[in-house]
C-alpha cells in the first residue's frame, strides 16, 4: 500500500523524524481556517495524491494569508494530476529552504537487503539525475538485520558528501527514517526533498512510503491508512472475502486456481478476443487458490457477475490436490447460493481438465445449469468466452 504525503507525513513525526506541521482539508474553506490555525506568514497548499511532480504539475502552491490558501485550495482541489483526482489538499507551514537533499531506502530484492540512495541535489527528478549524473547519487548497501545504526548514517552522509558541519544532524534524521522502514515494515521510505532551512535544521519535507502489505497481519494499524473511497468497490469487497482479485478494463470475467494459470488465461483470451470486432479482453485477475470449494467459489462469481463491464465469464481450473469433480461441485453450489440471494448468472465458459476431468464435467453436465457451457480446451474455451463476450456487447 502506498501511503498519501499526509500519511508519511504523520508517520515520520510518530517516529521523531523532523518535519513541518500541517493540516489536511477538503474544502477551500477549510483550508483558510487550516492556514489560519498554522499561524505562519506563509503556507504551501499541497495537493494529496498518490503519484510524484505534484509541483511541476501545478499542484504544489504557496499562499501569503489564509484567504490566498482558500482561493489556491481551491484551484488545486479536483485537478486531475496525472489520471489522479485531488480529493483532499495538506496546508503546510511554508519553510524556508536553504538546500534541497535526498534520501531513500527501499527493498533491494536482488540483492536481498535494503539499499539506502542519497544525495545533495535533491528536490529535482531523481530517475533524471541518477541517469544523467550517476555519481551524484550515493547508494549504500544496508544490511536488512541491522538497519541503519549510527555507523550506516555516517557512512551514508560520508558516502553522499554532504558537508562537515551538516553530517551529525542529517546522520541522526537518517537513522530515525530507518526506524520508520523498520518498524512499520515498508518497502520504500523517500524524502525528496529533505531540506536544510535557512536556520539550518535538517526537515522531511515531502514523504512517499510504501508499507508492506504481507505485514499487515502485524500492524493493525495501517489498516485504518487504506483509502476505501479511492480504492476499487469490487476490490474492497474481493479482498473483505479474501480473494486475490485485480479489476483490469476488459469485459471477460475470469476465474482460475493458481496465478501461474490465471497469467496465462488473461493472455489466451486476450488473444482470442483479437478476433472478434469489439476485441473482448479481460475484466479481471482472479485467482480462487489450491481449495477451490464451493464458497469460495460463489464469492468469486459473485464478485464478477457484480461489475457490469462483464459480459461473459471464463472458469478456467485445472485440477490438482483438489480435483476437478470438487470443482465442479462447487460451481453447482455457487449457483444455488447466488440463486439464493436473487442474483442472476452471466454466460459462463468452463474448461476443467486434470485431476477427476471426466467426473467434473459429468457433474457439470448432469447440473444443467443455465446460461453455462463447457468447453474441454483452454484454446476453445477463450475463444468461446470471446465469441459470447462479443455477441452480448
Ligand atoms: N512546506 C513547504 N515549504 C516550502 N516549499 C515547499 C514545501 N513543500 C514543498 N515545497 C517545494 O515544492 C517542491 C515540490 O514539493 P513536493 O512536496 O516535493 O512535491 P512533488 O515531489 O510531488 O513535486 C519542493 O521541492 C519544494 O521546493
Ligand atoms: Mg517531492
Amino acid at each position: 500500500m502506498d501511503l498519501y504525503e499526509y500519511q508519511a507525513r504523520d508517520l515520520f513525526e510518530s517516529h521523531g523524524v523532523p518535519v513541518l506541521r500541517g493540516i489536511t482539508v477538503t474544502t477551500a474553506e477549510e483550508a483558510g481556517a487550516a492556514a489560519e490555525q498554522l499561524g505562519t506568514p506563509v503556507v504551501v497548499v499541497k495537493a494529496q495524491v498518490k503519484t510524484g511532480g505534484r509541483g511541476k504539475a501545478g499542484g504544489v502552491k504557496i499562499a501569503k494569508s489564509p484567504a490566498e490558501a482558500a482561493e489556491k485550495a481551491g484551484e488545486i482541489l479536483g485537478m486531475d494530476i496525472k489520471g489522479h483526482t485531488v480529493r483532499r489538499v495538506m496546508i503546510a507551514e511554508g519553510a524556508d529552504i536553504a538546500e534541497e537533499y535526498y534520501f531513500s531506502l527501499l527493498l533491494d530484492r536482488a540483492n536481498r537487503s535494503y539499499l539506502a540512495m542519497c544525495s545533495v541535489e535533491g528536490g529535482m527528478d531523481i530517475e533524471q539525475l541518477a541517469e544523467e549524473r550517476p555519481e551524484a547519487l550515493a547508494k549504500v548497501e544496508v544490511d536488512p538485520l541491522v538497519g541503519i545504526d549510527r555507523a550506516k548514517a555516517d557512512e551514508i552522509v560520508a558516502a553522499a558528501n554532504f558537508q562537515e558541519a551538516d553530517r551529525d544532524q542529517i546522520a541522526e534524521v537518517l537513522v530515525k527514517l530507518g526506524e520508520v522502514y523498520q518498524a512499520e515494515d515498508a518497502t520504500l521510505v523517500e524524502v525528496n526533498p529533505l531540506v536544510k532551512t535557512g536556520e539550518g535544521k535538517i526537515v522531511a519535507l515531502d514523504g512517499k512510503v510504501t508499507l508492506d502489505d504481507n505485514a499487515s497481519f502485524r500492524q493493525s494499524h495501517h489498516a485504518a491508512l487504506q483509502d476505501i473511497a479511492a480504492t476499487d468497490r469490487l476490490e474492497v469487497i474481493a479482498q473483505e472475502r479474501g480473494l486475490n482479485y485485480v479489476k483490469l478494463d476488459g469485459n471477460v470475467g475470469i476465474i482460475g486456481n493458481g496465478a501461474g494459470l490465471v497469467m496465462s488465461t488473461l493472455d489466451v483470451v486476450a488473444y482470442a478476443g483479437e478476433e472478434f470486432p469489439s476485441k473482448p479482453s479481460p475484466a479481471n485477475f482472479l485467482d480462487i487458490g489450491g481449495g477451490a470449494n464451493a464458497e469460495v467459489m460463489a464469492a468469486g462469481l459473485d464478485v464478477i457477475f457484480e461489475d457490469e463491464q462483464v459480459k461473459a465469464v471464463l472458469v478456467n481450473v485445472f485440477g490438482g490436490i483438489t480435483a476437478c469433480d470438487a470443482v465442479a461441485n462447487g460451481i453447482v453450489q455457487a449457483y444455488s447460493i447466488l440463486s439464493d440471494h436473487g442474483k442472476h448468472p452471466k454466460p459462463l465458459v468452463v474448461r476443467l481438465d486434470g485431476n477427476n476431468a471426466d467426473l467434473g464435467r459429468q457433474i457439470l453436465d448432469d447440473a444443467n445449469l443455465p446460461k453455462l457451457e463447457r468447453v474441454d480446451t483452454m484454446d476453445g474455451a477463450a475463444r468461446r468466452v470471446a465469441e459470447l463476450a462479443d455477441q452480448a456487447k
